[in-house]
């Protein structure tokens, strides 16, 4: 008898929906149309997606099944009230303004909170959120713990808070200065890493002590709960849904993007405890999403969020979903390949200043990896480095983050291991040719959120 005990997906495959495979010469030229920038492929040329676990999951029976029990009406329906009672029931916030996705609720509550001059600390920066925090006159400050910043430290909870930091931040600009900390669970730069329940907790006590209330980027609230189960002691006999319970009660407000967690293609939500932030929401929404009970979505898919979030909590799920992404990420340690460690919860990040040691960051390593993955087998990941960190808007400098990464991120319910396989396979054959690689330079730069739609050319010579 085996010792090992295997975990495998909790449910079985009803619809298969056929990929392309292409011929290195259709990539190389797709590529070069798309200025090297994954983000301008047409997916119809791309073999196996893992640019984002965003949008991208696959429903279940159940949610399509509440499809069709959309309520259209254009005020109350029955889809929203359903909605707002499973945030409540789930996740504890007590008012709900739902949005069409993460960031309109990121500029609805930055808009609300941030006056001209405030800094907002975070657990890093996420692209979205520190521009809606700068668009509304405030500054963004990076509290996570230094161990964030490294590739290779194998600290268990690199999401969390410096408390000194934080403190520091205090002592430095003055609490009223601080209009909130947003909190990231399973932050997303950092590659996915969980922050500890003790860690939030403190920080609870040290906000309370300057009434510094706490915004909770819930977008991958479930996946950090399971590390909290898996990692911190005392949480081992506590569900994921218990924790992720937990963790929310400890914060006033959220945003959330449901299309990560809750397993939808698309859908987001702010949710307040706050009556005066609720009435302010609520008011703002009209004007930029739609009625406040629909806020840019249709009744069909507040019914598939509300459906996806009882399923995304689910012990059995997450064991698959986190067991999935950490079989990819062995695979590629297996292969010596340089990604961050822990291995994350949505995707396994490949550390690019190690993987083309060649290459300086003003030569776009991540950026010009990505775009060699896709080459080598029709792979797309997802620059987070350079491109992606932007430029500073005093300076309009370059931002040089310490991590230059390539994310590999895994939508849920999917791909099987055996597309695993394959992508491992592909990024070991990218790794080989790693010396011959050069870099990418900018050839057109968008004013906001560049790496979306920037165009690059490769450095010749
Ligand atoms: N916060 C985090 C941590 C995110 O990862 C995202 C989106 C957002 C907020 C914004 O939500 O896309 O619904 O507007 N992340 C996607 C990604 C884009 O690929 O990581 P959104």
């Amino acid at each position: 008898m085996p010792n090992k005990r295997s975990w495998a997906e909790p449910w079985k495959i009803k619809m298969v929906e056929p990929i392309k495979m292409t011929t290195k010469e259709e990539r190389l030229t797709a590529i070069k149309e798309a200025g090297y920038n994954t983000f301008l492929l047409k997916s119809e040329d791309v073999y196996i997606d893992l640019l984002t676990d965003s949008g991208t999951n696959a429903m279940s029976d159940r949610q399509w099944a509440g499809l069709m029990l959309g309520d259209e009406a254009y005020a109350g329906s029955r889809n929203f009230y359903h909605l707002a009672e499973t945030v409540m029931e789930y996740y504890t916030y007590k008012n709900l303004v739902p949005t069409h996705q993460g960031r309109a609720a990121e500029h609805i509550l930055s808009t609300i909170m941030i006056k001209d001059g405030d800094f907002v600390p975070g657990n890093m920066y996420f692209t979205t959120t520190r521009l809606h925090q700068e668009l509304a006159g405030g500054t963004f400050v990076d509290v996570i713990v230094d161990e964030a910043h490294d590739t290779e430290s194998e600290h268990p909870f690199k999401g969390n808070v410096d408390l000194i930091k934080m403190q520091n931040l205090i002592d430095e600009v003055g609490a009223d200065k601080i209009p909130y900390v947003c909190i990231a669970t399973s932050v997303n730069m950092a590659g996915g890493q969980p922050i500890a329940l003790q860690n939030l907790k403190d920080l609870r006590a040290l906000c309370d002590s300057y009434d510094i209330p706490i915004v909770h980027d819930m977008t991958r609230v479930a996946e950090n709960a399971y590390f909290i189960q898996q990692r911190e002691e005392e949480y081992r006999n506590k569900t994921v849904r218990e924790i992720v319970h937990e963790i929310c009660s400890l914060t006033d407000h959220a945003t959330m993007s449901s299309k990560k967690d809750a397993l939808v293609n698309i859908g987001g939500f702010l949710a307040t405890n706050d009556e005066d932030v609720f009435m302010k929401a609520k008011n703002m929404v009209v004007m930029y999403e739609g009625l406040h009970t629909y806020g840019g979505m249709s009744g069909r898919d507040m019914e598939a969020v509300a459906i996806g979030i009882k399923e995304s909590v689910s012990d059995n799920h997450m064991a698959s979903r986190v067991g999935q992404v950490q079989y990819l990420g062995n695979k590629l340690i297996e292969y010596g390949i340089p990604i961050v460690m822990p291995i994350g919860s949505h995707g396994v990040f490949l550390d690019a200043k190690k993987f083309l040691p060649h290459l300086s960051q003003d030569m776009l390593p991540s950026q010009t990896l990505a775009s060699e993955i896709y080459i080598e087998n029709g792979v797309r990941t997802m620059e987070r480095g350079v491109v992606s960190a932007g430029r500073n808007k005093e300076t309009g400098e370059h931002y040089f983050p310490k991590l230059e990464l390539v994310r590999i991120t895994i939508p849920r319910r999917v791909y099987t291991q055996a597309h695993m396989d394959v992508v491992a396979e592909s990024i070991a054959a990218v790794y080989e040719r790693r010396n011959e690689i050069k870099g990418l330079k900018f050839v057109y730069e968008p004013e906001y959120l560049r790496f979306f739609q920037a165009r690059f050319s490769p450095i010749t010579n």
